[in-house]
């Protein structure tokens, strides 16, 4: 779906969705920004980082209302968002399960310390219940895209962490919910899972570079390709 999600999700039915996986653009501080190395594009801090940010609270909410009782949301963070998300969602209602931490392969310049991980929260609607792999675990290393290998999106995660969420937390052909698609990814790995998705994207630049890749991995999968 195209637009702000805050929009488009109201038009979901009520406890319709399985689980939902979120990455939403992210707060940067100015000390963030003030330590940047002159390798980042000049305009990194406007579109994704500083621009239009939905209050969390009120993309939370709907989440939980789109969400089926007793089922699972994943929610990426930085470290400067992460006490403001687990407020408001805990004030929403959701209960904290885990916070899962993906350890990069690429690392951002800071001055409290070299940021190499990224922190996923793992929390739960109603009654807990276990996922389907209980041997995963919560922590695991991340290949980042990069430029060269054709990344798409410049917040673009790995499938490998979402297609493990997708697949420990609902069913087969389970309803999969990600407010903030960017290039699709979340998509991707409910493709290779086999459960249906619902994406969201403001943007529209990203909004076809999202169709594109989604449709072309259906493709692959309809020729035999793995
Ligand atoms: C952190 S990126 C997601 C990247 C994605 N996980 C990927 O792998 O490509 C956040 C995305 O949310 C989009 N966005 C920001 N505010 C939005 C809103 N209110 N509704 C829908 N999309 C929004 C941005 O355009 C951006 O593409």
């Amino acid at each position: 779906m195209k637009g702000d999600c805050l929009v488009r999700m109201k038009e979901i039915p009520d406890k319709s969705v399985d689980c939902v996986i979120a990455d939403p653009p992210y707060i940067m501080t100015k000390r963030g920004k003030s330590c940047s190395p002159n390798w980042m594009p000049d305009n990194m801090g406007e579109n994704v980082f500083d621009g239009d940010i939905p209050n969390f609270y009120d993309w939370l909410f709907l989440c939980y209302q789109k969400l089926k009782n007793d089922s699972h949301i994943y929610i990426f963070t930085n470290t400067v968002s992460l006490q403001r998300i687990l407020n408001d969602a805990t004030a929403i209602g959701f209960k904290l399960h885990n916070i899962i931490t993906m350890i990069k392969d690429t690392n951002m310049p800071n001055r409290w310390y070299l940021k190499c991980c990224e922190l996923v929260l793992f929390m739960r609607k109603g009654l807990a219940y276990p996922i389907n792999d209980m041997t995963s675990k919560d922590w695991l290393h991340v290949v980042m895209p990069k430029q060269k290998d054709g990344k798409l999106h410049v917040t673009q995660k790995p499938v490998k962490p979402v297609r493990m969420f997708v697949h420990n937390s609902t069913p087969l052909n389970g309803i999969i919910l990600d407010p903030f698609m960017g290039s699709g990814t979340t998509g991707i790995a409910c493709l290779n899972t086999g459960r249906n998705f619902i994406g969201i994207e403001k943007d529209d630049n990203y909004f076809s570079i999202a169709k594109n890749r989604i449709l072309t991995r259906y493709n692959e999968l309809q020729r035999g390709i793995k």
